[in-house]
């Protein structure tokens, strides 16, 4: 794998489309394929510090897949928690540090007890910050995020005046991150799917044709040595 000579740490989000797909081509049940997806972050997330990626942050469960069998929702729920319990030391001995955005509301007690664990376990690391969406929809983080600030402003802590994209984006679940540099999609769908609506503005976008489960380091790498070469603006105009 390439080591990108860079001191400019990037935020790169992505989206690990494809797990269904990749197990049903194999003839195996999905959640093979989701289990194999899990295995593959573990690749992705120790490429990082190679490759100038400082924050990364997965797309693990939408507000949406509810929607998916109960089956299939309740296999992911325990693939969540084994998870957490077993790359909990990995963390420590890769320094990194784990958080976790999205609506824990309505997450079993256990689960939401092993996110605490390792979030409180990890908080000291800062050689790679993992960030996982659990449970997270773009609209919904808004939604939630302007709630919390109306009530704010109901008990005269905050003047309506005063309401800008900065006092918004500190009530945001990612209001600890950068925003992301580049967003990356598996499996060759090209939608974003309610994630990080709000923080991606300036994004980049890669919408890769690789199933999660086959996205290895090189094809990271491959990607990011892309990404460097791309020309970003935001919004100016360069003279
Ligand atoms: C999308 O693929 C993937 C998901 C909804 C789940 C993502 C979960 C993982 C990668 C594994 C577990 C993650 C952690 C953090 C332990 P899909 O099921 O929609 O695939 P398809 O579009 O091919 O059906």
């Amino acid at each position: 794998m390439n080591t990108l000579n860079t001191t400019d740490f990037k935020h790169v989000a992505i989206i690990m489309d494809g797990n269904g797909r990749w197990a049903e081509q194999r003839g195996r049940p999905r959640l093979i394929g989701h289990q194999e997806g899990a295995r593959r972050i573990k690749e992705i997330v120790r490429a990082c510090p190679h490759l100038g990626v400082s924050h990364l942050t997965v797309f693990a469960f939408s507000t949406e897949n509810w929607k998916r069998t109960q089956a299939e929702v309740a296999g992911l729920m325990s693939l969540f928690r084994r998870y957490i319990r077993k790359e909990m030391q990995d963390f420590m001995k890769e320094g990194v540090r784990v958080r976790f955005i999205g609506d824990r509301i309505r997450l079993d007690a256990k689960l939401r007890g092993l996110m605490d664990e390792v979030e409180e376990l990890t908080q000291n690391n800062s050689r790679i910050h993992l960030t996982i969406a659990l449970n997270y929809g773009g609209r919904d983080e808004v939604a939630r995020a302007s709630r919390r600030l109306a009530e704010q402003v109901a008990l005269g802590r905050i003047n309506p005046a005063d309401v800008d994209e900065t006092t918004l984006a500190r009530f945001l679940d990612t209001c600890f991150l950068p925003d992301p540099d580049l967003v990356i999609r598996t499996s060759g769908e090209a939608r974003i799917s309610n994630f990080l609506l709000w923080q991606s503005a300036y994004a980049e976008y890669e919408f890769i044709d690789t199933y999660w489960p086959d996205f290895t380091k090189e094809i990271f790498s491959e990607v990011m040595q892309r990404f460097g070469k791309r020309d970003r603006r935001f919004g100016a105009v360069v003279a």
